[in-house]
């Protein structure tokens, strides 16, 4: 048991680390070595923008993955893959709000205003920021049971993403179309665990 965890905290933990970084990684080198095609800007900003989306949906799958493997250990890489995830997402963000928008305030909210893409961005930001603020031990040490509760909000922020990646493709949906089935899929996987969870034993 005691190798088990070793091997977890030495090697699984550590491996993750440098895996999650590998996406950035492959951006700042395409970037020097100019592979990231004719428009680089826009491959930057929707490549974060999509392994924000990938990882958080990965980070849900952990905890079902963690029971079909009978691995509970693998929880405890939510709370890294979280804000991995929110690291992606405000990159992402940073990028739009740059390269896009020369950081004018006034022209970002216009954007946010008419085009519901955007909209539903800034929604799904907003929403996992709370979450990347208390994702410390000792906020969920100080909050409790609402901490869970405020945790949930996590569904909301995927499907936000989700709606905004929809609201955004012009032609070819199947990518969007592969990430809705997963989310499905997940919160499907969720709402019967716990209504097994809360059966009262007979
Ligand atoms: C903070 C507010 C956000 C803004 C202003 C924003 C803006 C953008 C923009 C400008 C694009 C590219 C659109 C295009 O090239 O036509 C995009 C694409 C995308 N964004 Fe966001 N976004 C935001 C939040 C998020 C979040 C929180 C996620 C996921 C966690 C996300 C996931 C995506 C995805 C998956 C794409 C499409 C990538 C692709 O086409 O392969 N975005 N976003």
């Amino acid at each position: 048991m005691q190798i088990q965890a070793k091997f977890f905290n030495n090697i699984v933990k550590p491996a993750s680390f440098v895996i999650l970084l590998f996406p950035l990684l492959f951006l700042i080198s395409g970037l020097f070595f100019d592979l990231l095609g004719a428009n680089p800007i826009e491959t930057i900003i929707r490549d974060l923008g999509e392994w924000a989306l990938r990882i958080l949906l990965l980070t849900l799958s952990l905890s079902p993955l963690s029971r079909a493997l009978k691995w509970p250990q693998l929880i405890q890489l939510r709370r890294m893959m979280g804000l991995f995830a929110f690291f992606y997402a405000s990159l992402h963000l940073f990028c739009y709000l740059g390269f896009e928008q020369s950081f004018d305030i006034r022209s970002v909210i216009e954007d946010i205003w008419e085009r519901p893409f955007i909209t539903a961005g800034f929604a799904g930001f907003l929403t996992l920021l709370p979450l990347a603020i208390t994702s410390t031990r000792s906020k969920m040490r100080q909050m409790g049971a609402s901490w869970k509760a405020l945790h949930r909000l996590v569904y909301l922020a995927v499907i936000l993403c989700v709606v905004h990646f929809w609201w955004l493709v012009k032609a070819d949906a199947s990518t969007p179309m592969v990430y809705t089935a997963f989310t499905v899929i997940l919160l499907l996987e969720r709402v019967c665990w716990s209504k097994l969870k809360n059966k009262p034993k007979q």
